[in-house]
């Protein structure tokens, strides 16, 4: 729908974070609302760390129907909604809101999003043994997601304290053993070997530093699946290179594009035109 009109009954969605200027998802959902002709609008906003309270506030005030969250807020903002989807309260981090009349529910489609990518694509992730790069926050929110799916896992962290958190909370929810390692050649060498799937969490290869990888390529091997949530590039130099010695691989961009499905989904009770967003996605990342 080639006029669409921002008119008296236009609903606001849009994103939280700062910095923001360089996200994406404006012109992901914008798209979408623009293809399905619907009477919505999404905008970023920056919001620094001592404004997320009015910001918030300011949702209420002005009726605005859905926000994503991102860095740093997704913490913060707990306290600040009346409720909590049961996985956003285990993982502890929100990055979609809804608000209903008033009323702001928290959800993490962060950790959906990434079972949505692997499940696309038929790669069952239950039974797996997974090994992930990164003890953050969504290293937080796929290791709890996978966790509660079936998977065992092994979280190796630079900072090795970060990695045993995660894994002794995994293991306080789920009744479930994950691992945790310091992020070393050894350590990384000696996990791989039993790996059906890597997921790295870390920011390492992300645009502007594509020449670097989590993982040495002679690590890599037919039968192992790489995950990167790193989605500039598109290709990382961890996702080229395992292609390269004959494995599977799957982008950032499809954890990001689900992630932001499951948050359209949220917000107008509609089907996510899943393949329009990614198209939309990656035509800004080729720019
Ligand atoms: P996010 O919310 O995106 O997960 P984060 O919470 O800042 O971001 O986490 C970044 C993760 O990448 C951390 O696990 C970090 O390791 P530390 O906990 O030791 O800081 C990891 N990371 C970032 N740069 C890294 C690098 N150069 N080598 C190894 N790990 C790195």
């Amino acid at each position: 729908m080639e006029n669409r009109l921002i008119s008296g009954t236009t609903k606001i969605c849009g994103v939280i974070g700062d910095p923001i200027a360089h996200t994406m998802s404006p012109v992901m959902h914008n798209a979408v609302f623009k293809e399905m002709g619907m009477d919505y609008v999404y905008v970023a906003f920056q919001v620094k760390k001592e404004g997320l309270g009015e910001a918030i506030q300011g949702m209420r005030g002005l009726n605005i129907r859905g926000l994503n969250v991102t860095i740093p807020h997704k913490v913060a903002i707990i306290p600040l909604l009346d409720r909590l989807d049961h996985l956003a309260e285990l993982i502890g981090a929100v990055n979609t809101v809804v608000n209903d009349n008033g009323v702001l529910t928290g959800y993490n489609t962060d950790a959906e999003g990434f079972l949505r990518a692997l499940l696309e694509r038929g790669i069952e992730p239950r039974g797996k043994n997974v090994v992930i790069l990164g003890a953050g926050g969504a290293s937080r929110a796929i290791s709890f997601i996978l966790a509660e799916r079936g998977s065992s896992l092994v979280i190796l962290n630079r900072t090795l304290d970060k990695a045993k958190e995660c894994a002794s909370r995994i293991g306080e929810v789920f009744q479930k053993e994950a691992k945790a390692l310091e992020f070393d050649s050894e350590n990384l060498a000696k996990a791989l070997t039993e790996a059906d799937i890597l997921v790295n969490t870390t920011s390492v290869g992300m645009y502007p530093d594509t020449g670097e990888t989590p993982v040495s390529a002679d690590l890599l091997r037919p039968g192992l699946i790489a995950v990167d949530i790193v989605y500039n590039p598109i290709k990382t130099r961890l996702l080229e290179e395992t292609e390269a010695a004959g494995a599977r691989t799957i982008s950032g961009i499809d954890m990001f594009v689900w992630q932001g499905a499951l948050a359209f989904e949220k917000w107008t009770g509609l089907k996510a035109p899943v393949k329009l967003m990614k198209e939309a996605a990656i035509k800004v990342l080729e720019k």
